[in-house]
């Protein structure tokens, strides 16, 4: 199973998650992103990297594979961004309370063991008004399509290293003290709905005033 999850699918992976369809939500998500500095968990093999706008100079690439992040590797030549990769899972962030500007996520969310504790952790170190951008795959808003979700869900889980087709997303993301601010639901076009309803948009770390 290692051999599978640290090999195969690293080196398989960009023939199906770096396609066009799949691509124009990485653009559609990543162009609204106006830090420089952000912070991305589930890193993978960095295929988001060509879709950054030209505001971000630094990359921080956090992933708990380091399989996917030896493909990454191969991708950093660009010297337009400053990347680092650091191979950890984001259950647990190596950085202060409330440093950090921005957070991404694409397709990563599905796939963390513990969600409640990495989604914990993106409140913990963004800085107050800091943004968690995010486009993830989850559960669908037809009761047929979850149906069927939680029914191959452990079947997913399998064949996809860890990947959870009925994972609520808004829910998740609200449930950490995120504040959703904008959102998108949506089908993928050319994706069975099991896997393809997206929760794609931004969520915000606001600052409560006591007075
Ligand atoms: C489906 S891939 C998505 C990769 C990339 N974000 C993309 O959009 O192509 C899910 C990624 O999440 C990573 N991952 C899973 N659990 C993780 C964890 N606890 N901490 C950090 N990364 C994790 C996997 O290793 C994998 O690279």
């Amino acid at each position: 199973m290692k051999f599978y999850s640290k090999v195969i699918i690293p080196f398989f992976y960009d023939f199906s998650m770096d396609s066009e369809h799949i691509n124009e939500g990485r653009k559609s998500i990543l162009n609204k992103v106006k830090e420089e500095k952000v912070l991305e968990i589930g890193f993978g093999t960095a295929i988001n990297l060509k879709f950054y706008p030209n505001n971000v100079n630094h990359i921080i690439g956090i992933d708990s594979n380091e399989g996917m992040l030896k493909q990454a590797e191969k991708k950093i030549s660009d010297d337009r961004i400053k990347v680092e990769i650091i191979h950890q899972s984001s259950e647990t962030l190596p950085f202060d309370d409330n440093s950090i500007e921005a957070v991404v996520s694409t397709y990563t969310l599905c796939s963390i063991k513990n969600v409640n504790l990495a989604l914990n952790e993106i409140f913990r170190v963004l800085k107050p008004n800091g943004r968690y951008y995010f486009l993830e795959h989850g559960l669908a808003d037809k009761p047929l399509t979850q149906k069927l979700q939680h029914l191959l869900n452990p079947i997913q889980k399998v064949w996809a290293v860890g990947c959870n087709l009925n994972r609520d997303i808004k829910a998740l993301i609200e449930n950490s003290g995120l504040k959703i601010i904008e959102l998108k639901n949506y089908y993928m076009k050319r994706d069975p709905e099991v896997v393809g309803f997206m929760y794609e948009g931004i969520a915000v770390k606001e600052v409560k005033s006591y007075d």
